[in-house]
């Protein structure tokens, strides 16, 4: 059956997408929910639409044997909502997935997978449907929940999202260059986001909001223009010690490193932890650190800051050999 008989939109026929995600930390101490950075690690994807019906799904790297593979793959149902969305019939595809951000460890794997459907619909829609930064931070807002890890999954660089009554938004900003990013990854644990967050309270006393307003504020100018702030601008009261009793180690880790002076954070909701470093050597001590206490083992991550975001190449059908 060709995609035209079968239903399909016949400017989709042979129509092909290379996406390219970054690696997200979201929260940064005391943004929960609302700060969020991009890193220079990446997932890739590969989207083509085909003749037949339904998706399949290969996953190369990280999440091989794991993942699904079938239509309940988080790429394939982020491929899937946008089409909905745009009232689009949704072809054939075959999806190929170059994974290398890990799964369940707080560097944004699932913004990831979320992000890289949204651009391969972007991407093999091109032309025919057009999509505003707002309409793609919505679409995948719609599914990650909260929009800390998808704006800079999107945009690269820094960036503040909020919820408006018209969806969610986001201001986009560059990190100051002395700051120099380390990501600990523990090797041995996982976490889930939605344990993380079933162990929040409903509501925090009055004092720890206006601390954390504070933090927040002040890390923004840390991170753009005075890293020397970073580690007063770090600290947060309103997620990390009800989380903490989840991910021992990880808190362990940022104890030792924050007795140290070293700005470090739990990255998004864990277990990974992030340390914000006002210059490379700073960041050179902290991995020494790390190095020295863990007592399981951590692997130490010394990242840019990604300041594209997410990418598509497509190809339409007559581009195609
Ligand atoms: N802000 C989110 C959280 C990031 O900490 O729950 C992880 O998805």
């Amino acid at each position: 059956m060709s995609a035209a008989s079968a239903g399909v939109d016949p400017r989709l026929a042979g129509r092909t997408a290379l996406v390219k995600v970054p690696a997200t930390t979201a929260n940064l101490g005391p943004g929960f929910d609302t700060l969020g950075l991009a890193l220079s690690v990446y997932d890739e994807l590969e989207v083509s639409v085909r003749d037949e019906p339904g998706i399949v799904v290969e996953v190369n790297g990280v999440g091989a044997g794991e993942v699904p593979t079938d239509e309940t793959n988080l790429v394939a149902r982020s491929i899937a909502h946008t089409f909905a969305h745009h009232g689009i019939a949704l072809p054939g595809l075959r999806l190929v997935a170059h994974n290398v951000i890990p799964h369940g460890r707080g560097m944004g794997s699932s913004a990831a997978a979320i992000v890289s459907g949204i651009m391969a619909a972007r991407g093999l829609l091109e032309g025919i449907v057009e999509m505003t930064p707002d309409d793609l931070l919505a679409r995948a807002t719609e599914l990650e929940g909260h929009p800390d890890n998808v704006a800079p999954a999107l945009f690269g660089g820094l960036t503040i999202a909020w919820v408006t009554p018209d969806g969610p938004r986001h201001k986009r900003l560059t990190v100051h260059r002395g700051v120099s990013l380390l990501v600990a990854v523990p090797q041995t644990s996982t976490m889930s986001t939605a344990l993380a967050r079933s162990l929040q309270p409903e509501s925090v006393p009055h004092q720890d909001a206006i601390f954390n307003v504070s933090r927040s504020a002040l890390l923004i100018a840390a991170l753009i223009q005075s890293p020397e702030l970073l580690f007063a601008a770090t600290e947060d009261k309103l997620h990390q010690n009800y989380r903490a009793s989840a991910m021992p180690e990880t808190s362990a880790l940022i104890t030792v490193l924050r007795e140290h002076g070293f700005a470090a954070v739990v990255s998004g909701a864990g277990p990974s932890v992030l340390v914000l470093c006002s210059d490379p050597a700073q960041r050179l001590e902290a991995a020494a650190l790390i190095e020295q206490h863990a007592t399981t083992p951590w692997v130490s991550h010394m990242l840019a800051v990604d300041f594209k975001g997410a990418t598509v190449n497509s190809h339409p059908a007559e581009a195609v050999a």
